[in-house]
């Protein structure tokens, strides 16, 4: 992975911070974004400095065009190139149908599915062959056992028609784009001691929450040059909540 460039979006925190960090365990230079939490990005920075590699931090509001264009840009002005994209930051939302506003649903979708479109859009101009485009899904594209999570069930599930049709486009550049559907996952997001977490735990065949590092190493694996046959593919990492 020597010299390879890989720009994890919500890198600072949680699933993100652990997929940046294997990543450069990996080889590769890291970019990575945040919102806000600065002192989280300087945390995960510092870690990806102690193994070795190089890392740039870009603060940008990703429900935002202008925030989707300036990580790409950013990365490709820093490093000179881009060889993986993993598609990470995302947001959540409770509400049921009829409590949910018009900010709601475009807060929703401008992070956790346009983004991820003009990211990808504006990544492919950049990538070459061998490049690889990661999408964080959820389980919850695939089941919805409770009430409150139509606008993020209908996100997530969303990414999995967009990683399709793109494999599609881009198959004969001889670069892949493949979803990870993740199930409960021990972050700030989701806490494992976070009201209702047992009973979303019970709905995983394995009875508990994942690491963050399930995930990471998921994805570690699908930028890999040997997951080159893995391509439009929605991946559940969810200790059988889809089972
Ligand atoms: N945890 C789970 O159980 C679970 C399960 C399935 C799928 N997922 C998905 O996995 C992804 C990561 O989840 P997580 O649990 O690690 O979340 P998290 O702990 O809340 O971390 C979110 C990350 O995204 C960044 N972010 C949030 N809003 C942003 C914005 N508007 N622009 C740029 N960056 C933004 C945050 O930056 P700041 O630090 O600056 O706020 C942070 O780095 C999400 O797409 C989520 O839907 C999570």
């Amino acid at each position: 992975m020597a010299n390879r460039v890989a720009l994890v979006t919500g890198g600072s925190r949680g699933i993100g911070a652990a997929i940046a960090e294997q990543l450069a365990k990996d080889g590769f230079d890291i970019a990575f974004s945040y919102a806000k939490n600065s002192s989280a990005a300087d945390k995960t920075a510092n870690k990806i400095k102690e193994i070795g590699r190089k890392v740039l931090t870009i603060q940008a509001n990703e429900a935002t065009i202008e925030g989707n264009r300036k990580v790409i840009s950013e990365t490709i002005k820093h490093f000179g190139r881009l060889d993986a994209l993993i598609c990470n930051a995302g947001i959540y939302n409770t509400k049921t149908i009829d409590k949910v506003d018009i900010e709601d649903i475009e807060n929703i979708l401008n992070l956790n599915l346009r983004g991820v479109m003009i990211e990808t859009h504006e990544a492919v101009l950049h990538m070459k062959a061998g490049g690889r485009i990661v999408l964080m899904g959820s389980a919850f594209a695939g089941r919805a056992p409770f009430s409150g999570i139509s606008l993020y069930a209908a996100t997530k599930a969303s990414l999995r028609g967009f990683a399709q049709g793109v494999a599609r486009d881009l198959g004969s550049k001889k670069i892949t784009i493949n979803v990870i559907e993740p199930g409960p996952i021990d972050t700030e997001l989701n806490p494992a001691d976070g009201e209702g977490a047992n009973m979303l735990a019970s709905y995983v065949a394995v009875g508990k929450y994942g690491h963050v590092q399930d995930i990471a190493r998921a994805v570690s694996f699908l930028v890999h040059p040997d997951a080159n046959y893995i391509n439009g593919a929605a991946i559940p990492v969810d200790g059988g909540f889809l089972a």
